[in-house]
């Protein structure tokens, strides 16, 4: 698999914090400051991926953790993990997170070049994190090399979602975001473990989405 020269990769970061952190001095704690359109979108996505994965007493790593909702989302859901650490690439963000929830562990890396802290963790998630499209480099490596550094960083799973490629004839396609195959990511998630779901049946919001879950050892 060709490497992302790694100057490229930190320009590429440069202009994705002032992206975010831009959005943040706009629209403060709230989803849109992370490009959703709304909370409910948000937290569906989360709960597809609650649906998926026994959060329930694991350690977590919330790869790309923008305002750690995925944190706030499980405790309202009564759902205890046994730590939750957030990593991003963006100090403003981190900042926030650090302020809102003192109790956890975050830390400024790019995964696909650092090493995280703390790390393995029990599960891996990574949400939005591979949907933005580069012009300086491929996605298809950029989102392979992100998830097989998230399962070295796991003992147990990796959560991921993208934008799928099958999308929603209803809904306009967007020039700023990447598409992904989902049989040819299935094919590659299954050359890394055996253990593969894919979850493709899920309503669009507002996209069509996907959900891959990576696991070491079999569900059941
Ligand atoms: C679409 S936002 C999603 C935030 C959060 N996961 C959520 O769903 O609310 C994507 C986040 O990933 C972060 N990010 C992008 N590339 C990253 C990388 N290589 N390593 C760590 N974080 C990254 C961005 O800074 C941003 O906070």
């Amino acid at each position: 698999m060709p490497e992302i020269d790694t100057a490229t990769l930190r320009a590429v970061d440069e202009k994705l914090v002032v992206r975010y952190s831009t959005r943040l001095a706009k629209f403060g704690d709230d989803p849109r400051t992370l490009g959703w359109d709304k909370r409910e979108s948000q937290q569906a996505r989360f709960s597809l991926a609650a649906d998926s994965f026994d959060f329930q007493g694991r350690s977590i790593l919330d790869v790309g953790c923008g305002l750690a909702d995925f944190r706030e989302f499980l405790e309202q859901r009564g759902i205890m993990p046994a730590s939750y650490s957030g990593c991003d690439i963006n100090a403003d963000l981190l900042a926030r997170c650090r302020a809102l929830r003192p109790r956890d562990a975050f830390y400024q890396a790019n995964l696909l070049v650092e090493d995280v802290p703390g790390a393995p963790c029990d599960v891996v998630v990574l949400f939005g994190v591979v949907n933005f499209r580069f012009s300086e480099f491929s996605n298809e490596d950029f989102a392979r090399g992100m998830i097989r550094r998230a399962f070295e960083h796991c003992r147990e799973a990796v959560v991921i979602d993208m934008l799928t490629a099958e999308n929603d004839a209803s809904y306009p396609k967007e020039d700023f975001v990447y598409y992904y195959d989902p049989a040819e990511m299935l094919k590659f998630a299954l050359s890394i473990t055996p253990h593969v779901s894919l979850r493709h049946d899920y309503r669009s919001i507002p996209q069509r989405e996907m959900t891959l879950v990576l696991r070491r050892q079999p569900w059941a």
